[in-house]
């Protein structure tokens, strides 16, 4: 049965009953996530605090100095709002440690998705994957932007249903990091038997074909999943769906 919000529209009754709840059911799915989140970072982040752009697992093009300080910046603050964000959807924090919610917030559109987001602009157009990519990462970069901004501003004008909705989007985009890798490793193994034939033998070609349809079902796939999730849950006390 879908769960209500009500009409002030300045809370979500969504959470309510689940921030109540004790987090030990939540638990079930936020200590995963931060797992995920945290084995991820762990493992992409190091190579790129050495600041030795012969440790970077892309290569850095020699004809755009800017690349490589802007990826390491992405990639620091891409961090933060990694691992921010997995404490933002938690229910059980957001409702019972409101102002931990609040620091945990600005550390994640601060100290990550906008100085994150602004970076990977620079970063973006440049990728060595390719045309298809470079297009499918400038627009994830310009809508986890946007959608941050949304969040912020409707947060600033205490519209914390919509607020809460566009963090939702923000975040499903912020996981697509992960998702990407999946889908590129799926795509590689569907691609591999077709080297010889569909790439004439090209390998890179390949590789660029599956990097590019990845970094394109990443997000609109995590975006896709978000809308859906959000219209399951939420109906207002009217029973219609909110609008943003
Ligand atoms: C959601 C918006 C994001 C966009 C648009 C984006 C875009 C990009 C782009 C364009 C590159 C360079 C790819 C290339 O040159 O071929 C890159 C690399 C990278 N990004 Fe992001 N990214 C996003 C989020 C994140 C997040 C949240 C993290 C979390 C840590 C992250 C971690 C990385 C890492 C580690 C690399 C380097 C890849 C490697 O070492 O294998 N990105 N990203």
């Amino acid at each position: 049965m879908p769960t209500r919000i009500d009409n002030r529209g300045s809370t979500s009754a969504t959470d309510a009953p689940a921030g109540r709840r004790r987090p030990g059911r939540q638990l079930r799915w936020v200590v995963p996530l931060l797992l995920v989140a945290v084995v991820f970072v762990g493992y992409a982040l190091p190579p790129y605090l050495t600041l030795d752009p012969g440790r970077s697992r892309l290569p850095v093009p020699a004809a755009h100095p800017q690349y490589y300080p802007l990826l390491v910046a992405h990639i620091v603050f891409g961090s933060v709002a990694l691992l921010a964000g997995c404490l933002q959807v938690w229910p059980w924090l957001r409702r019972r440690h409101p102002v931990a919610h609040r620091w945990t917030g600005r550390a994640y559109l601060f100290g990550g998705v906008f100085p994150g987001g602004v970076a990977v602009l620079g970063v973006a157009p440049l990728s060595s994957t390719g045309f298809v990519s470079q297009v499918g990462n400038t627009m994830l970069a310009v809508l986890w932007l946007a959608t941050a901004v949304a969040g912020y501003r409707m947060a600033r004008r205490r519209r914390f249903v919509a607020h809460r909705r566009w963090m939702v989007r923000s975040f499903a985009l912020t996981l697509s990091i992960v998702a990407n890798r999946l889908w590129v490793v799926l795509f590689v193994v569907l691609l591999l038997p077709q080297v010889d034939t569909t790439y004439g033998g090209d390998q890179d070609a390949m590789i660029r074909a599956a990097a590019g349809a990845s970094v394109w079902m990443s997000w609109v796939v995590n975006l896709l999943v978000a809308e859906w999730w959000l219209d399951r849950r939420e109906k207002d006390s009217t029973g219609r769906r909110p609008g943003l």
